[in-house]
């Protein structure tokens, strides 16, 4: 393996929150998107994954679903990220899964930052959403604490770049580092079976560069890297560290919440799929298994 220098890196940051109360729209908002407003019955069901360049640099963005259904997603979230950011709308306060969300970014050990959000309702009430947050052990400043909290709206687009200014200084203390010229390794956010592209995978590369043509073995499969689209479905050939990328060619699909690494020998990529997955090592069977695979989707 190469040895290559660490740089710095932007952070990944995970937007988590009860249902309904404004992660998606945040993005979108910092984003100019509209992810929100084309989900089926406006709830999000799977790990959004995006990168925006700031005027201060890049920030990576996972976007988790509120609803107490997806339990996982938000652990895996938690487990991706630098930062949390813990949106709570200021009309409703905190909720199940807000306190689930706070559970999950302790048990990460990564800092919080507290997006109060829908201060442009009539009824909203950031102070109450302070105190309740208080209770969960989840201090402001201003009471002593170390969490930065910001009130805002994905409505108006009030405090979001207050927001981000505080998510940034948070990122700074970090240091955040990682090699570029290595191997890429990183954690699969999600993957599905696509009828006409095979297994597809999004993928958060945490260091080093992937790119197509890559062998990646992901947790219990492997294949090599056919094609890499960015969040807004433009082929790229290559990823860097905290770059989130979908690829194709993995001849089965990953887990979510795998590992996955460059391989330079593709046999022994295959071998440790293999392995991992349970079958017989270097059976008849276990090869044409995993050629024929491979064959349905090259
Ligand atoms: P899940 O992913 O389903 O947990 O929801 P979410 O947290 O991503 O919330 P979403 O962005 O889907 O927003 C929920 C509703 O609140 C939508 O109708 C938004 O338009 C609305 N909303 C979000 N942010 C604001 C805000 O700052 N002000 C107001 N007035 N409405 C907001
Ligand atoms: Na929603
Ligand atoms: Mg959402």
């Amino acid at each position: 393996a190469q040895t290559a220098e660490a740089l710095p890196r932007a952070p990944v940051v995970t937007v988590m929150g009860h249902v309904d109360h404004g992660k998606t729209s945040l993005l979108d908002y910092i984003r100019r998107a509209k992810v929100a407003a084309g989900e089926a019955g406006g709830i999000t069901q799977h790990i959004g994954a995006y990168h925006v360049q700031t005027e201060r640099g890049m920030v990576s963005f996972l976007d988790t679903p509120g609803h107490e259904a997806f339990t996982a997603m938000r652990a895996r979230g938690a487990q991706a990220t630098d930062i949390v950011i813990l949106v709570v709308a200021a009309d409703d306060g905190v909720m199940p899964q807000t306190k689930e969300a706070i559970k999950h970014a302790k048990a990460a050990g990564v800092p919080i930052v507290v997006a109060i959000n829908k201060i442009d309702k009539p009824d909203a009430s950031p102070d109450r959403v302070k105190q309740e947050l208080v209770t969960e052990e989840v201090v402001p400043e201003e009471y002593g604490g170390d969490v930065p909290f910001v009130p805002v709206s994905a409505k108006t687009g009030q405090g979001i770049d207050d927001l981000l200014e505080q998510v940034l200084l948070q990122a700074e203390v970090l240091e955040l580092k990682a090699p570029v010229d290595a191997a890429a390794k990183g954690l699969v956010i999600e993957a599905q079976l696509d009828k006409g592209r095979g297994p597809v995978a999004t993928v958060l590369v945490q260091s080093g560069t992937l790119k197509t043509g890559d062998v990646v073995l992901a947790g219990s499969t492997y294949g090599r890297v056919r094609a890499m689209l960015d969040e807004d479905g433009k082929a790229i050939k290559s990823a860097g560290p905290s770059i989130p990328v979908e690829i194709q060619g993995l001849t089965e699909v990953p887990q979510a919440g795998d590992e996955f690494m460059v391989m330079s020998d593709e046999r022994r990529a295959r071998e440790i799929a293999t392995y991992r997955a349970g079958k017989f090592r270097n059976t008849k069977l276990a090869k044409a298994q995993a050629a024929n695979l491979q064959n349905m989707f090259t």
